[in-house]
C-alpha cells in the first residue's frame, strides 16, 4: 500500500531534534522556527517531558472515559489557573478540528439555535463543522457545505452586528490571530463588539485560540491582551508538544449532560502526563515571557522603527506568532532559508512566511535567523542588480 498523496513533501527526513534543532537522516543540522506547525512549545525532548512521558508509559498509557482519571482533573485544574479561566470547565479531545467541532455543537446545544457566524480567511480545521467554518471552499466537501454558516468580513463589527441581530445565531468563531491566512490580527474593537454583540443577541462567543494560544503571543491567550473573555475557548497544538490533544475550555454558563460529547482516546494518560510537563515547562522557565521578550527581538531587528527589513513588506503579528509578507519576487525565500541556510519556517500563500518557533528560543537563535535573513536579502538583492 502507498500513502494517500495530500500533502506536498520536502524531501528531508528529520530524525532527531533538541530545544530548536534538528538533524535530518543524513546528520544535516536546522533550526526549527515552524515547531511543525506551532506544535513544538517547549522544544524538541526537553529532558522534563521525555521523563515524565517515560514514567507514565511504565505505568499505564491508556484507559477510556469510564473511570477516574486524577491527571484529567489535575490537567483541568491547572490550565483554568495558567489561562485565567478557572471557573470554566474542560472536555479533553485529540485535535484542533475536533476542539472546534465540539465547540460548535456546545453552543447549538445550549442555544438551541443552529447557524453558526465566521470570518473571511478564517481557518478551524478540517472536519465536518470545523471545515464548514473555514473561508476555503476548496477544502469542504458536498457534504461539508450544508451546515448553516454565515461568513462576515473579517473585523468589520458593524456587519457582524447586522447579522446577530436576527437572533438566529448559536455562536460565533474567531481565531486569537488568524494563522493559516497569514498572521492578521483581530483589532481590540472588533472582539469586544462581537463579545458585546453575543450578549445582547444571545449568541456565545467561541475563540479559536489552537494556533495562538498557550502563550505563543506574549500572554497565555491571544483574545487576553484586549481584556475580553470568551464563552468557549479551543485548544491544541502546543498543549503537549506533539502528543495528540485537544482541549475545550467552557463556559459556566453551558450546562453538561452525560453524553452529550465524548470520545475513545481524548484525555488518556499518555497526553495528559505531556499536557501536564508543557505546563511545568512554561511555568518554571516562564515561557510566556521569553514569547514576549525574543517576539520583541524578533519585532526590533526584523521591523526597526516600525520599517520592515528588505524584502519583507509587512511585519506582522505578536510575540512568537510572526508573519512576513515579502515584496514580489522573493517567493523563493523560505526554500533558500531551508536549503540554504537550514532554517525551517512555516509559510501561508506564496509571499507570507510564518515563524511559529518553540517558546524556549533565545536571543541568540532568533539573531541567527535574523543574520541569515539579512544575508539572502543582501545576495538577491545583489543578484537582482547584476542582472
Ligand atoms: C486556528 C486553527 N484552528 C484549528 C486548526 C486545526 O487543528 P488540527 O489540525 O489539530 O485539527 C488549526 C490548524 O492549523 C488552526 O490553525
Amino acid at each position: 500500500m502507498d500513502l494517500f498523496k495530500v500533502y506536498k513533501l520536502w524531501d528531508i527526513e528529520p530524525v532527531r531534534g533538541l530545544g530548536t534543532t534538528l538533524w535530518d537522516s543524513n546528520g544535516v543540522e536546522y533550526t526549527d522556527l515552524y515547531g511543525g506547525h506551532a506544535v513544538i512549545s517547549v522544544g524538541h525532548c526537553h529532558p522534563h517531558y521525555v521523563a515524565m512521558i517515560r514514567e507514565q508509559l511504565g505505568k499505564l498509557g491508556f484507559y477510556s472515559n469510564a473511570v477516574q482519571n486524577s491527571l484529567q482533573r489535575e490537567l483541568a485544574s491547572r490550565l483554568g489557573k495558567a489561562s485565567g479561566y478557572d471557573d470554566y470547565s474542560l472536555f479533553l479531545c485529540n485535535s484542533g478540528a475536533e476542539a472546534n467541532e465540539n465547540a460548535l455543537k456546545l453552543a447549538s446545544f445550549h442555544t438551541g439555535r443552529s447557524r453558526i457566524m465566521c470570518f473571511s480567511k478564517a481557518f478551524h480545521g478540517r472536519t465536518s463543522g470545523a471545515v464548514a467554518v473555514t473561508d476555503n471552499a476548496a477544502l469542504r466537501s458536498p457534504f461539508n457545505s450544508a451546515h448553516k454558516v454565515t461568513c462576515v468580513p473579517f473585523n468589520d463589527i458593524g456587519s457582524a452586528e447586522e447579522e446577530l441581530k436576527s437572533g438566529e445565531y448559536a455562536g460565533v468563531i474567531v481565531e486569537g490571530i488568524q494563522g493559516v491566512s497569514g498572521i492578521h490580527e483581530p483589532s481590540a474593537d472588533f472582539l469586544k463588539g462581537l463579545r458585546d454583540a453575543c450578549d445582547r443577541y444571545g449568541s456565545l462567543l467561541i475563540l479559536d485560540e489552537i494556533q495562538s494560544g498557550y502563550g505563543r503571543t506574549g500572554m497565555f491567550f491571544a483574545h487576553r491582551h484586549c481584556g475580553i473573555r470568551a464563552d468557549i475557548v479551543t485548544v491544541a497544538k502546543g498543549m503537549a508538544n506533539g502528543l495528540p490533544i485537544g482541549g475545550v475550555l467552557i463556559s459556566p454558563a453551558v450546562e453538561a449532560r452525560y453524553g452529550m460529547l465524548g470520545t475513545t482516546f481524548g484525555g488518556n494518560h499518555l497526553v495528559c502526563t505531556a499536557a501536564l510537563a508543557v505546563l511545568d515547562i512554561i511555568e518554571n522557565e516562564h515561557l510566556v515571557e521569553n514569547a514576549a521578550k525574543v517576539g520583541e527581538f524578533f519585532r526590533k531587528e526584523l521591523c526597526p522603527g516600525g520599517k520592515p527589513l528588505y524584502p519583507i513588506r509587512e511585519y506582522r503579528g505578536r510575540g512568537l506568532m510572526i508573519g512576513l509578507e515579502l515584496e514580489d519576487g522573493h517567493e523563493d525565500m523560505r526554500d533558500r532559508l531551508l536549503f540554504e541556510k537550514h532554517f525551517f519556517t512555516g509559510a501561508a500563500g506564496a509571499r507570507v512566511i510564518r515563524l511559529l518557533p518553540s517558546l524556549t528560543i533565545s536571543e541568540q537563535t532568533a539573531a541567527s535567523f535574523v543574520e541569515a535573513f539579512r544575508s539572502l536579502a543582501e545576495e538577491g538583492g545583489a543578484a537582482k542588480a547584476d542582472r
